[in-house]
C-alpha cells in the first residue's frame, strides 16, 4: 500500500539522524516532521551533548525524552540544523513559518554549517509562492506591511487564534502573503527584510538547505 502522508514524515525523520554529529549539540526545527526526527533523536540522546531548539514547542517534547535544551547564546555554531519547510524549491530555498516559528528558525539555522531540510513530497515545487508566505511583524506594522504586499499585487492578512491575532514565541504577530511568486528568493528576502516592523520574512534564501531529504512513494531521496 502506499505510505501515508505521515509515514513518509517518520521516514524522513528517522533518515536524519545520520546527520547529526555524536558529541554534539544539534539544531532542531519545529513542525510535525521534526517532531518525528525529535522522536527518533531520543534513540541517539546519550551519544549527543543536547540541542538548540527553535521553539517552545519543540523544546517541551525534547526536555520530554530527556534531551538537554541549550540557550542559542550558550554556542557557537552548530555542525547541522534539522528542520522541515513548508516549501521547497530545487535549490534548497525555502517558505517556512507555517508553525509561526519562523524567527527563531531562521536564528538557529543562521548558526549552523549545514541545513537539513526534511519534508515529504508534497513540499517541493518550482516557484516558490503558492503557500502562504509568513512574515512576522511587530503589531504596530502590520497595517503598513499588509498594503505594501497588496501594491506588490499580493493579498495579506493577520493570522488568527481563536478569532484574535496569534502572538508568537516572541510576542509579535504573523501577516500570511498569498499571490505572489517569489522567482529570486534572495533578492526577496533582502527586500523584505528591510521594510520597518518585519522581524523575519518566511523565505530562507541566505540561509537555504544544502541538503533535502525528500520522503517519496519510493523511499527518501537525498536531494544536494
Ligand atoms: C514552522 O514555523 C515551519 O517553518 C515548519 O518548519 C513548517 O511549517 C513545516 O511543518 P510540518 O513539518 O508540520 O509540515
Amino acid at each position: 500500500a502506499a505510505l501515508s502522508q505521515d509515514q513518509l514524515k517518520t521516514l524522513v525523520g528517522q533518515a536524519a539522524l545520520q546527520y547529526v554529529v555524536p558529541g554534539e549539540i544539534v539544531g532542531v526545527g519545529t513542525g510535525s516532521t521534526v517532531n518525528k526526527f525529535i522522536d527518533a533523536l531520543a534513540s541517539m540522546k546519550d551519544q549527543i551533548k543536547g540541542a538548540v531548539s527553535s521553539s517552545v514547542a519543540s523544546t517541551e517534547r525534547l526536555l520530554a525524552l530527556g534531551i538537554k535544551v541549550f540557550d542559542a547564546n550558550e554556542v557557537d555554531a552548530l555542525s547541522v540544523y534539522i528542520d522541515g519547510a513548508d516549501e521547497i524549491d530545487g535549490k534548497g530555498n525555502m517558505v517556512k513559518g507555517g508553525g509561526a516559528a519562523l524567527t527563531r528558525e531562521k536564528i538557529v539555522a543562521a548558526l549552523s554549517k549545514q541545513f537539513v531540510c526534511i519534508a515529504d513530497e508534497s513540499k517541493l515545487v518550482t516557484t516558490l509562492g503558492k503557500f502562504p508566505l509568513p512574515v512576522e511583524v511587530i503589531p504596530m506594522a502590520t497595517k503598513r506591511v499588509i498594503a505594501q504586499f497588496v501594491a506588490r499585487g499580493g493579498s495579506a492578512k493577520v493570522r488568527l487564534k481563536d478569532g484574535q491575532p496569534l502572538v508568537t514565541d516572541n510576542g509579535q504577530h504573523i501577516v500570511d502573503v498569498t499571490g505572489l511568486q517569489i522567482t529570486d528568493p534572495l533578492a526577496f528576502e533582502a527586500e523584505i527584510s528591510q521594510w520597518p516592523g518585519v522581524v523575519t520574512v518566511g523565505v530562507f534564501a541566505y540561509q537555504r538547505a544544502q541538503v533535502c531529504l525528500l520522503g517519496t512513494a519510493s523511499g527518501v531521496k537525498t536531494l544536494t
